[in-house]
């Protein structure tokens, strides 16, 4: 890998999962047009969430990453986004107040709009049709017409992006996110739950606080930390034609960044350390994630991690780590042990979602919480034994009341899934259900100390 990086070097290295686009002009200058816009984020952002993430590498803060697995066109409304920042809100509070540590808030939005696949073409009743591959790529709908590729797609979703984050970051800074508003954030379906009940006394607690610092003299008028969060925004950097018109060279530091989101992950189905996505994520100087699942070697853990962060710089490099809640028992210790003894600086997140994913007697992609609240105890307890600091969590969740995933205190069942059942792709915890497990991680480092 001595080769020369630029934003297109990757197309001299395998790739895969990319679109089978059927008019490659269409795609070249939709792609020029994009690089002609303005970026959606800023390389001095990706810094401060870069810096942010060295503290959750050096066990000082913790990362709480989540959104949908897909975002939609569709569902593209000003409460929907609303909806999601009150739950990542909310779970930031039972986090903050459960490990007394800063939590580093990142949203898998403003951006997931592509899906890897596990095949290239599905099959229903005898016709087969290119695989949907999220909304920047085409269509859910089964159909001939939906499931073509069509470039005009990255355009939409570019700005869907830009106006998702002008939402947010309005939200985050204009007085949604003061704490004062900590019981608001508890939308009404979720306050008649158990979890949100719990959350509320919560709330009571911290607003009691407030006064009392109120009373000296602090308040969100004269203390913006009170007022105002940092929130940043993450994707999976799939379609690489798209990452690649959105990177730019900082004009401050002559370094390129990616400038579509403030962090990129690879998926566990691309990260090929002689691929593509390796390639064009080593030369962006934005913090990066890779998935890890049951299938990898140590070796290639370690040699990821030498390419991808050869200056072994905190915060740069977030190992995603998703195997299921059978196999991280198998799994996870070795590879910890390596990177350990390598001394190698990284951020260890769990993503309890996508390792416990299967399919329901009724044809539902579902997961259980139990699972992933096994997989998340797990998680901990390795670190625990390992002296490293289980530094954070990945979830698919959303705002809405839906019942995609079984259990949690609100006892979604099997044949509950088809009431509400919405997500384009993977199923997502609900807002209840983000709250049991943000209380549940909440409860286990705090009684790990
Ligand atoms: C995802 O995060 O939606 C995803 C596809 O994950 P993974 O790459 O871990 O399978
Ligand atoms: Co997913």
């Amino acid at each position: 890998m001595a080769e020369r990086w630029t934003p297109e070097s990757w197309k001299n290295h395998p790739v895969k999962q990319q679109p089978e686009w059927p008019n490659p002009k269409e795609l070249a200058d939709t792609c020029a047009r994009l690089a002609s816009y303005p970026p959606l984020v800023f390389a001095g952002e990706a810094r401060s969430l870069k810096a942010a993430l060295a503290n959750v590498a050096e066990g000082k803060a913790f990362l709480l990453q989540g959104g949908d697995c897909a975002e939609s066109f569709n569902e593209f409304t000003a409460n929907a986004i609303r909806d999601k920042l009150k739950v990542l809100l909310q779970m930031a509070v039972i986090l903050t107040h459960g490990l007394g540590k800063p939590i580093v808030k990142v949203g898998r939005i403003a951006g997931q709009f592509a899906k890897p696949r596990s095949s290239p073409m599905e099959t229903k009743d005898g016709v087969s049709l290119p695989s949907f591959r999220g909304e920047a790529v085409n269509a859910s709908d089964f159909s001939e017409e939906a499931r073509q590729p069509d470039p005009s797609r990255l355009e939409r979703a570019y700005f869907q992006s830009a106006s998702t984050l002008n939402l947010l970051r309005a939200f985050t800074s204009g007085g949604f996110a003061d704490l004062k508003q900590v019981h608001t954030w508890n939308q009404d379906f979720v306050a008649a739950s158990p979890q949100g009940q719990r959350y509320a006394k919560l709330a009571d607690q911290l607003s009691d606080n407030l006064r009392f610092m109120e009373v000296l003299g602090i308040n969100s008028g004269n203390t913006p930390i009170l007022r105002e969060i940092e929130y940043y925004t993450s994707h999976e950097a799939l379609i690489l034609e798209y990452e690649t018109a959105l990177t730019r060279i900082d004009s401050l530091t002559g370094r390129h960044y990616d400038c579509s989101a403030h962090m990129l992950w690879i998926g566990e189905r691309t990260r090929q350390p002689d691929g593509a996505h390796v390639e064009f994520l080593r030369g962006v100087h934005n913090p990066i994630g890779v998935k890890i699942g049951p299938e990898i070697s140590v070796d290639d853990v370690l040699t990821l991690a030498s390419r991808l962060n050869p200056g072994n710089e905190p915060g740069r490099l977030t190992l995603i780590c998703r195997f299921g809640h059978s196999k991280i028992g198998g799994c996870l210790p070795r590879i910890i042990n390596a990177c350990k003894s390598e001394g190698l600086k990284i951020v260890w997140s769990c993503d309890p979602m996508h390792g416990n994913t299967y399919g329901t007697p009724n044809g539902f992609k579902t997961r259980s919480i139990n699972h992933i609240m096994s997989e998340l105890e797990q998680f901990f307890a390795i670190h625990r034994a390992e002296g490293t600091w289980p530094g954070g969590v990945h979830f698919e969740l959303t705002g809405g009341n839906v019942t995609e995933c079984v259990g949690g205190s609100q006892e979604v069942r099997e044949e509950h899934l088809e009431n509400c059942y919405q997500t384009t792709c993977d199923p997502r915890l609900n807002a209840a259900q983000s709250l049991d497990v943000a209380f549940l991680v909440a409860e286990t480092l705090r009684q790990m100390g």
